[in-house]
């Protein structure tokens, strides 16, 4: 009831219409009970035998207003419709939507402990549970990584390859669906220079067609300044979502160009966290789908 209006307004509003519904009341019932009405003037008449007057008309018009009259007070009486007077039922819309949460909570309270209670294996076995989960993701997770999960634009990574940044495990994927996850990879350029980065670009560019190569211009300086995250072969570190560079997967692009803008300005994706938006039941559905 908040934005109903309160105080002047409202004791406004309240007057006003029942102002206006006793002057219907009266309008009616002197149409057809005041004395005026029953001597019908005749002063002129028309064509031979129509004459003028000012009879009432049928009386079940009357009935009929009287009826509705009747029932717009009964209505103002039980339902919001004076001011901020609530009405004798206290209805509300807002009470309706508290009400409906009510009932969908109980009807699916069974279906969620179910899911709580069941194993990975088992949903995933469950065609309808999948399905239930498909369009789950769907709704919340296909504008960003695509309707089959299969990624998007260089941007947002594929969620069916073999390749995960922050861990592939039943936990490590509730984590990132819960808690979000922020990738930092702070930009090259001033570390390694213009010379020095080009160098080690080609150097991941090597290491991921065919391994770490032993006598390359790049080597040292990925050594000394990458291999804390992405390992000296290049295998990655699910702990800093640092990903793997040793294999033909990428999230930015694994062509030259790609690589020299992912070094010079660095990359800091942002998975948003889902865990106040998404219920136990559904971030299950959801682990049931990715985990395979
Ligand atoms: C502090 C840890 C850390 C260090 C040090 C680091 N990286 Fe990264 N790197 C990351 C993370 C985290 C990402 C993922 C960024 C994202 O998802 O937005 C990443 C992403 C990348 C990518 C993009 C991979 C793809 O799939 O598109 C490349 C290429 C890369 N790093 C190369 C390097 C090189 C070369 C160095 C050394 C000069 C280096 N990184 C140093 C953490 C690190
Ligand atoms: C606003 C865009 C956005 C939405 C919506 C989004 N994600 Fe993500 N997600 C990302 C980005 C960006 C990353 C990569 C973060 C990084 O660079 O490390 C990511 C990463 C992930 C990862 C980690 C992948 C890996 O390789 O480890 C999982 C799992 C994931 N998302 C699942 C989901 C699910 C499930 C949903 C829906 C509930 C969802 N995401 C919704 C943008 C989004």
């Amino acid at each position: 009831m908040a934005d109903l209006p309160t105080g002047f307004w409202s004791g406004w509003i309240t007057v006003l219409t029942l102002v206006s519904v006793a002057g219907l009341i009266w309008l009616t019932l002197s149409i057809y009970f005041s004395k005026d009405a029953k001597e019908s003037v005749q002063d002129h008449v028309w064509d031979e035998d129509l004459r003028e007057g000012s009879n009432a008309p049928p009386l079940w018009w009357f009935w009929l207003l009287f009826a509705s009259l009747v029932f717009s007070l009964i209505y103002l009486m039980l339902f919001p419709g004076l001011g901020s007077f609530p009405g004798y039922l206290n209805w509300s819309q807002g009470s309706r939507v508290a009400e409906s949460y009510e009932n969908y909570d109980l009807a699916f309270a069974e279906a969620r402990a179910d899911i709580a209670a069941s194993s990975l294996a088992s949903i995933q076995n469950d065609l309808q549970l999948m399905a239930t989960a498909q369009r789950i993701f769907t709704r919340e997770c296909a504008a960003c990584h695509g309707p089959e999960g299969r990624g998007q634009a260089n941007l947002f990574p594929n969620l069916l390859d073999v390749d995960w940044q922050w861990g592939s495990s039943a936990e490590q994927i509730e984590q990132s669906i819960r808690q979000g996850r922020s990738a930092v990879m702070i930009a090259w350029e001033t570390v390694l220079g213009p010379d020095g980065l080009e160098d080690v670009a080609n150097y991941v560019i090597q290491l991921a067609e065919s391994g770490a190569p032993q006598d390359h211009a790049g080597r040292a300086a990925y050594e000394q300044n990458c291999t804390v995250c992405h390992g000296v072969d290049g295998a990655g570190n699910s702990l800093l979502g640092a990903p793997r560079l040793s294999d033909d997967i990428w999230l930015y692009g694994g062509d030259l160009d790609a690589i020299r803008h992912t070094l010079s300005e660095g990359r800091f994706g942002v998975m948003p966290a889902f865990e106040s938006r998404l219920d136990d039941a559904q971030i299950k559905l959801l682990v049931a789908l990715l985990a395979r």
